[in-house]
């Protein structure tokens, strides 16, 4: 299964979803994370510290991913409309993280208005960095897109992520009170994908 993350805004987790996704399917089978930001933060993350999966850059992905038996793409914020729907064409399962933040929404209303222009239906929302109340919700943010495709399961924001981008690690490896909760919940979603 090839799985791409992608969003108009910046900040909004493409990145560590990336990463936590890929080490919940190399848990199941041999897994290859390209990374297809010019930024090179997935690649970063792994060289600072280790995962357990292998990184490779978009330009070395042709010579590696016919290996694999799952692939997970992480790619540049503010896709042009050419670009997303190169991304949409090129995967099984397009994922739109978004935090519950009035921009961030709003930015991922034009990119699924862009998606549903382009035909395209094989994408999910994934709320992330979810505040801890009472600041705008998940509930709220669900609200709101209401009827559109959305991951049951949401990314509460913790700063065990923080650590886990620091230290090269996933977040099940930090040491942090919250570490297993925060693994938990993208667990959940890869159990939500493979449903
Ligand atoms: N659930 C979370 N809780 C707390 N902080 C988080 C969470 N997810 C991501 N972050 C932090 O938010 C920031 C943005 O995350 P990330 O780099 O994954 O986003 P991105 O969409 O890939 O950004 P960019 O568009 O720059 O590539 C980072 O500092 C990251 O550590
Ligand atoms: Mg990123």
């Amino acid at each position: 299964m090839i799985i791409t993350l992608a969003s108009f805004k910046g900040g909004v987790a493409k990145t560590t979803s990336a990463i936590h996704l890929a080490c919940y399917f190399s848990k199941y089978g041999s897994t290859l994370l390209i990374d297809g930001d010019p930024n090179r933060s997935a690649t970063g993350w792994c060289k600072r510290g280790a995962l357990p999966f292998k990184v490779v850059d978009l330009m070395q992905a042709p010579m590696h991913s016919r290996n694999y038996e799952h692939v997970v793409i992480d790619t540049a914020a503010r896709p042009n409309r050419e670009d997303l729907e190169a991304l949409a064409d090129g995967c099984n399962l397009l994922i739109l993280p978004t935090t519950p933040e009035a921009l961030a929404m709003d930015a991922l209303l034009q990119t699924v208005d862009a998606l549903e222009a382009l035909g395209s239906s094989r994408y999910r929302i994934l709320l992330t960095i979810i505040p801890p109340a009472p600041r705008q919700t998940g509930q709220q943010a669900r609200d709101a897109l209401n009827g559109l495709p959305l991951f049951q399961q949401g990314i509460r924001r913790f700063a065990a992520y923080e650590k886990a981008a620091l230290e090269g690690k996933p977040v099940y490896e930090v040491k942090d009170r919250n570490h297993m909760i925060a693994w938990r919940e993208y667990q959940d979603i890869g159990k939500e994908i493979l449903k």
